[in-house]
């Protein structure tokens, strides 16, 4: 069966968008099932540089259908902007496809991401404050506005109209902010029904008939596994499930359909946002990899926290969603820091475990690290296995002994070409 799925084994950022763009050479179609723009997808190939959000990265090749699935929440505002962009720098996103069950993420959720976060004090979770978390709350709590709500009119105005009283009670009442006039709102939403229209099509047909068909579907994760709402560590997650879990509730595909599932791995551990991180390196190494890797937030550019790679962490992404195979992108990043570590166990309240525990237990744990040599020679930009010094195939190999998966493809950088193929992730 032809679904192979990219997921994050870590907090998000791991490259996804580079990898996806690459993978994509060999899919029919590219799917986003999770999540919305509070995803950033770096892609550099022959066409450029792009920031995209919401769009899927397998845009960039003209023989892919891309999909945005009923699980994605959509901003259609950020939705329009990121196509606009792309059309202007000749990128023809006519092929993209967007599911009418997927929830529309309106002004009055980011009006309620951002105030709730102030509200939390010490205590925020560091969201984008793009509406992402309202979003899902109502989706689950079924005061959402789907796609398919936008398209037909006619029963909008009432179902927002209860919706508005309850948030506006809430925004006004409970954190002092500024009401939501529902024509504003009608007016607004009018206009995205006119611009989402030409995209908006039976998405789950579309890859029922690819599959059925025996196409190429790659399944495109976003954020990380240890951000998701069940498995990641609560509260400090996103509202979404960017497991493999959500890729088959968030597409409507059987899990038969699904081949292979990939996860994809800085060669370190990076994590924006609050929440603990056993690994994070407060010091001069975490700043050298910041600025040599520029790990700052496509979306928010926020400062990311970096620290050595967490196997503990790294294996309890790849047992949860059963990672098949494993792609480890920045290996360049560490080239010259020696010595490396790896965090292979902890240490919780005096004892020693390689478990990944539950939230308020990770924050009490101490991680405990085994040395590698590192490497002096360039990585960056290697195309062959046999090119790599041989501190940095060390390296590689005790990663994938750790997370438990063979590493099918290494980056050395964000350029599309700058990639080791070691095996292929979509036959
Ligand atoms: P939200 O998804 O905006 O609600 O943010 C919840 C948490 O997930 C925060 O810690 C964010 O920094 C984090 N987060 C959300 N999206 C991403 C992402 O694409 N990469 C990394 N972290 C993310």
């Amino acid at each position: 069966m032809p679904a192979y799925a990219v997921i994050g084994g870590q907090w998000g950022d791991e490259g996804k968008g580079k990898v996806v763009d690459y993978l994509a050479r060999n899919a029919h179609v590219v799917a986003r099932y999770s999540g919305g723009n509070n995803a950033g997808h770096t892609v550099i190939n022959d066409q450029g540089e792009f920031k995209l959000h919401l769009v899927p990265a397998g845009i960039f090749w003209p023989h892919t259908t891309c999909v945005i699935g009923n699980g994605v929440v959509v901003d259609p505002s950020a939705l329009m902007s990121e196509l606009a962009g792309l059309r202007e720098r000749g990128v023809d996103a006519s092929r993209l496809q967007v599911s009418p069950r997927a929830h529309v993420i309106m002004p009055y959720h980011v009006a309620l991401d951002q105030l709730e976060e102030k509200a939390r004090g010490a205590g925020a979770i560091g969201t984008t404050g793009r509406g992402i978390g309202p979003a899902y709350m109502d989706k689950a709590s079924r005061l959402g506005i789907r796609i398919a709500d936008l398209l037909d009119g006619a029963t909008l105005p009432g179902r927002l109209e209860n919706v508005l009283r309850q948030k506006n009670r809430l925004i006004t009442g409970g954190y002092g902010g500024k009401p939501f006039e529902l024509e504003e709102v009608l007016a607004t939403c009018a206009t995205w029904a006119g611009q989402l229209r030409p995209y908006v099509k039976p998405v789950d047909e579309t890859l029922a008939t690819a599959l059925t068909d025996g196409k190429s579907v790659l399944l495109e994760g976003a954020q990380g596994t240890l951000l998701d709402v069940d498995h990641g560590t609560y509260p400090y997650v996103t509202s979404s499930s960017p497991t493999v879990g959500g890729a088959i509730i968030g597409l409507g595909i059987s899990p038969k359909a699904i081949a292979g599932i990939t996860g994809i791995y800085k060669a370190y551990t990076t994590r924006v946002g609050a929440g603990p991180m056993p690994t994070e390196l407060t010091n001069g190494i975490g700043d050298l990899i910041r600025q040599r890797a520029w790990e700052y937030g496509t979306t928010t550019g926020r400062a990311r926290r970096c620290g050595w790679f967490d196997a503990v962490a790294a294996r309890y992404s790849a047992t949860l969603n059963g990672f098949t195979s494993a792609i480890l992108t920045r290996l360049d990043v560490l080239d010259g820091i020696k010595p490396l570590r790896i965090c292979t166990a902890y240490e919780l309240d005096g004892k020693r475990t390689a478990s990944f525990p539950d939230t308020d237990e990770l924050a009490r744990c101490t991680p405990v690290y085994e040395e590698h040599p590192g490497w002096d020679q360039s990585t960056a930009g290697l195309t062959r296995w046999q090119d790599l010094p041989k501190g940095a195939q060390r390296y590689v190999d005790r990663l994938a002994e750790l997370i438990g998966a063979p590493i099918a493809v290494i980056s050395t950088g964000p350029k599309r070409e700058e990639t080791i193929e070691l095996a292929k992730v979509i036959p």
